[in-house]
């Protein structure tokens, strides 16, 4: 009784701050993701809807603002990022194979989606590489190893970074340390409400 009491206050407190109609299209968008997740085997806690999570759309921006011809996200998820991006030449890597399949259902094919992580990345060139909401669980070491194939490559990297004091329990908060040398942070954006921050580097030549 005590926990239904609970969770009616926080809906409550919910579509007050966010207003009835917001909050009616996350709780049908999160039923959605919840379907696909049961029907493609992924964690749906992992893929909080867009219009939950809207960091995405400020991640798009930051990317498109840059005019890219190639733009590769690793850890692409549903691509809620990956479909709000301008570009000709989009490509999306994920380990996890049944989210791939349902990005591939829920996305234009125009996307070109694969199942792998940094190392699968097979592109020539890239723009932008996109590396965002997973990194928090690798350690700097591991990902300099697995970045490092690619800076050659990628022109610019939009990476996110854990905030020193954000207490929610991620395992890595990154401050990019490894670049030094290799790669001028460019910009540092903010999206309310995330515990992060959102951070554009330009490969040194
Ligand atoms: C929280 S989701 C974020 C998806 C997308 N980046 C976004 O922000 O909307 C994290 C995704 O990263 C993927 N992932 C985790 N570790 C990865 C790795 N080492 N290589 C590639 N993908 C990975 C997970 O399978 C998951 O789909």
């Amino acid at each position: 009784m005590a926990v239904i009491v609970r969770k009616f206050a926080t809906l409550k407190r919910e579509v007050k701050s966010k207003g009835f109609f917001r909050m009616a299209k996350i709780y049908a968008d999160r039923l959605a993701v919840f379907t696909l997740s049961q029907i493609y085997k992924f964690p749906a806690s992992w893929h909080p809807p867009t219009s939950m999570r809207q960091y995405r759309i400020t991640v798009a921006g930051i990317v498109n603002s840059l005019k890219p011809d190639v733009v590769c996200e690793v850890g692409c998820g549903l691509c809620s990022i990956l479909s709000r991006v301008n570009s000709p030449n989009r490509y999306g890597y994920d380990i996890d194979s049944g989210v791939i399949r349902a990005a591939r259902l829920l996305r234009s094919s125009a996307l070109k989606l694969q199942v792998g992580g940094l190392s699968a990345v097979a592109l020539k060139h890239i723009d932008v590489l996109i590396l965002v909401n997973w990194i928090h669980e690798v350690s700097p070491r591991d990902l300099e190893m697995e970045l490092s194939r690619l800076l050659p490559i990628t022109r610019y990297l939009v990476l996110d970074a854990i905030d020193a004091d954000n207490s929610y329990g991620y395992r890595y908060k990154h401050d990019f340390s490894f670049l030094e040398n290799r790669a001028r942070r460019v910009s540092v954006t903010r999206h309310p409400g995330e515990g992060r921050s959102f951070q554009l580097f330009e490969v040194i030549r």
